[in-house]
């Protein structure tokens, strides 16, 4: 892990926004809070016995005491005010925090040394914003972020007020495997093997730290689940075994209520989900039907008198107002994805038995964007930008997948317009993430957002750090 290495003192060197501060008008009005949230966060080691750690314990990291994953819930219309102390117990673990999916100000964007200095172990750090849009959001560090999310350290981020017809009650699912050795420690984070193929991937999987969440909810009901994946490696195809549900949201982005079947989703995306649950005593299941064999991931167990009867009519949501993409107008942006000849020697290399965690490579660098790859994974050494965009402008990225593997693209700062691809048919939506299959192309509009540099990369974290990541300048 290369964050380890990093001495504290270099820090100092540290240079934000080129250097220059550069007073801008901001283009986009900022919204004025009613209200303010205070969030409290103390990142620090804290050994826990989940459950699905069958008895063994495990030095998780996570953002503060007695809870796995926080659960942060708050208006439209609040201002958050979040207060983090980093307590990581190894020198040079310096962290900061990234709000996933929320269109805020870039210096609230927690990229360390593009928007903010890293916060080193005994120091603290504030964030203050008004999020401007409802939804299923998270948060997680942007450092050596294969080690965070592997221990543990995720946080959920629900802006309320998106709901027309009340849910008759609410669930959030974190799904995410972690990386356990018999012996009951924490196995390599991230492998060289692994990051040049799909990802290191974990080795027992878990819904909120169980196998098998089971949730007691109300008979013949209409209920909410936000279904998160913060996996840093696992693609997932989420459904139900029976009952009816109806995908409300993608990425926390209200939409026609979309008859769930089965919804393929990468690390960091998010659907709300509206289930009408089973008559009283009995139960629906929540699949994973990606797998090789399909994994029940969370049980519904139907109690007490029934809520509702007739016919299942799920509610939309409110949707948000957002800038309109000018597909007319709007230049179009090609990105290719692909790896570089270290990746695919690698991967090549991978498919034989032969144990590669010990390669002696200079650079993990396997993955590029339009062959620029991104050369360390702490955000120090910042190259040209990918694009630059103009502020209140509209683009169509046209992203272009050429490896075998899949890779969901995540843009900081700004939701895209999903339109199209070259293999299925999309229904039209909006997402902060977009899982590009094995060589699908897929467009997807965007209207330049707030000034700054706005990270664009893969989220399988293991592909993000060997290069797969880069940068949007929007002016
Ligand atoms: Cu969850 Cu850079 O992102
Ligand atoms: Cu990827």
């Amino acid at each position: 892990m290369g964050a380890a290495a990093f001495s504290g003192s270099a820090a100092a060197t540290f240079a934000f926004g080129g250097g220059k501060a550069v007073a801008r008008a901001p283009v986009i009005a900022q919204p004025i809070a009613n209200d303010t949230k205070k969030l409290v966060l103390d990142l620090a080691e804290r050994p826990a016995a989940l459950p699905c750690f069958d008895g063994k314990t495990l030095p998780l990291w996570t953002f503060e005491e007695g809870s796995l994953y926080p659960i942060v819930r708050m208006k439209l219309g609040e201002r958050l005010d979040t207060q983090y102390a980093n307590h990581l117990p190894r020198a040079g673990e310096y962290v900061s925090l990234h709000w996933h999916g929320l269109r805020i100000p870039n210096d609230q964007d927690g990229v360390p040394f593009m928007t903010q200095k890293p916060v080193e172990p005994g120091s603290s750090g504030t964030y203050s914003f008004v999020p401007p849009d409802t939804g299923s959001f998270f948060f997680h560090t942007h450092c050596n972020t294969d080690e965070h999310f592997g221990r543990g350290l995720v946080g959920a981020l629900i802006v309320e007020g998106d709901e027309i017809e009340p849910s008759d009650a609410e669930y959030v699912l974190m799904m995410k495997d972690w990386r356990l050795s018999p012996e009951g420690t924490f196995l390599p984070f991230s492998t060289d093997a692994g990051a040049a193929k799909a990802g290191t991937s974990g080795t027992v999987r878990s819904v909120n730290g169980e196998k098998t969440a089971v949730f007691k909810v109300p008979s013949s009901a209409n209920v909410r689940i936000r279904f998160y994946n913060v996996d840093p490696t696992r693609i997932s195809e989420i459904g139900f075994e029976d009952g009816e549900a109806a995908i409300i949201a993608i990425d926390g982005n209200g939409l026609d209520p979309l008859p769930l079947v089965s919804w393929r989703m990468g690390p960091a995306m998010r659907i709300d989900i509206l289930l009408r649950t089973a008559p009283e005593g009995g139960k629906v299941r929540l699949v994973d039907f990606f797998a090789k064999e399909p994994v029940v991931l969370a049980e519904f167990v139907s109690e007490g008198p029934a809520k509702r009867s007739g016919a299942f009519v799920p509610t939309p949501l409110k949707v948000m107002p957002f800038p309109n993409v000018d597909v007319g107008n709007a230049q179009i942006i090609p990105f290719i994805f692909s790896a570089t000849a270290t990746g695919e020697a690698l991967s090549e290399f991978a498919k034989s038995d032969v144990e590669i965690g010990s390669l002696c490579l200079t650079k993990r660098t396997f993955w590029a964007i339009n062959k620029q790859a991104w050369s360390s994974m702490d955000h120090r050494d910042l190259g040209p930008p990918l694009a630059v965009l103009k502020s209140g402008q509209s683009y169509i990225f046209d992203l272009q997948n050429t490896t075998p593997h899949s890779h969901p693209i995540h843009i900081h700062g700004h939701t895209f317009e999903v339109m199209s691809s070259s293999m299925r048919h999309v229904q039209p939506h909006r997402a902060d993430t977009i899982l590009l299959r094995p060589n699908e192309r897929v467009q997807a509009g965007i209207v330049g957002g707030q000034p700054g540099k706005w990270m664009f990369h893969c989220h399988i974290i293991d592909h993000q750090e060997t290069g797969m990541m880069g940068y949007i300048e929007v002016a």
